[in-house]
């Protein structure tokens, strides 16, 4: 796998939300396969993360991926970097009933797990496109596949990453590979902030099964759900299972807030 991650993406991929969870660990498994990262954080500590990777030429940026100008803000970044590869991973949730949060907050969440990888993927797919190759991972969430009360803006978000990847996946076919990944419940800092994971209904997965999975099948298929379990509950509900009533066993799924930003 490393050989043909770097020869078919590399040299440089640009990782969003890389210096905690998930986003880490693509940072860590794709400087293993020897691509050379920029890599995006609102948290200092993405420092620490491209430090820790010593085989891999790294460039750490500090950036609020919500800001408007987002694009403008990455280009001084990508001059003398083609990025071949974009995992656009970040994301945050408000968890509850949506009335009982501010707009502006569910307005943070909409910019971040939704405008966000719309610019970037606007900033960056066309030098792909130019080229004659690259890939796009959209990070989106089983709850856009299941439907998510009590988390109703953050599955509106990660279904509009489904929709974008699906139909940017036959736009740029043959030419850059779009996968949009929907993880569920991952073993995150994220995750341990809205629930204790012995908690969770069935083991959380790692963070490195859920990215060895995304690389390995990046260009074969462009909706990922990583662990059989998922796959098989995701898959049985959405084919078996009339929406409406999808929808009421999920609302029995109640969790508290995830993260409350700013
Ligand atoms: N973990 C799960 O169970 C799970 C399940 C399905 C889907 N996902 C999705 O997978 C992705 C990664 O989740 P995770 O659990 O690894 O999250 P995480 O542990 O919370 O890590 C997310 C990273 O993104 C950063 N970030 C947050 N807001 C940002 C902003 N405005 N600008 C730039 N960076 C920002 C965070 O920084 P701070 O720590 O400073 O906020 C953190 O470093 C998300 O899109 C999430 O929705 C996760």
């Amino acid at each position: 796998m490393p050989t043909t991650l770097r020869s078919r993406y590399g040299p440089w991929a640009l990782v969003t939300g890389a210096a905690h969870g998930i986003g880490a660990e693509f940072a860590r498994q794709l400087a293993a396969a020897g691509l050379d990262l920029v890599l995006v954080d609102v948290d200092p500590a993405v420092h620490a993360v491209a430090e820790s990777l010593p085989g891999a030429r790294t460039h750490p940026v500090v950036l609020d991926l919500r800001r408007d100008d987002l694009a403008a803000a990455i280009a001084p970044h990508l001059a003398d970097r083609p990025v071949g590869l974009l995992i656009s991973n970040a994301g945050a949730a408000l968890t509850g009933a949506l009335l009982d949060h501010e707009l502006r907050s569910e307005l943070d969440v909409l910019h971040l797990n939704a405008r966000a990888p719309l610019q970037l993927v606007h900033a960056l797919a066309p030098a792909m496109v130019a080229r004659g190759g690259g890939g796009i991972v959209l990070v989106a969430s089983t709850v856009a596949l299941n439907g998510g009360p009590w988390i109703a803006n953050y599955a509106a978000t990660k279904a509009y990453l489904v929709a974008l990847g699906d139909a940017l996946a036959i736009e740029l076919r043959g030419v850059v590979d779009v996968q949009v990944l929907a993880p569920g419940m991952t073993d995150t800092p994220g995750l341990r902030a809205s629930m204790d994971p012995g908690d969770a209904p069935l083991p959380p997965m790692t963070a490195q099964a859920v990215v060895r999975t995304c690389l390995q099948d990046l260009g074969r298929r462009h909706l990922v759900i990583p662990g059989a379990i998922n796959k098989l509950s995701t898959g049985l509900s959405r084919f078996l299972l009339p929406r409406a009533l999808r929808h009421r066993l999920m609302a029995s799924r109640r969790v508290r807030p995830f993260r409350q930003d700013g």
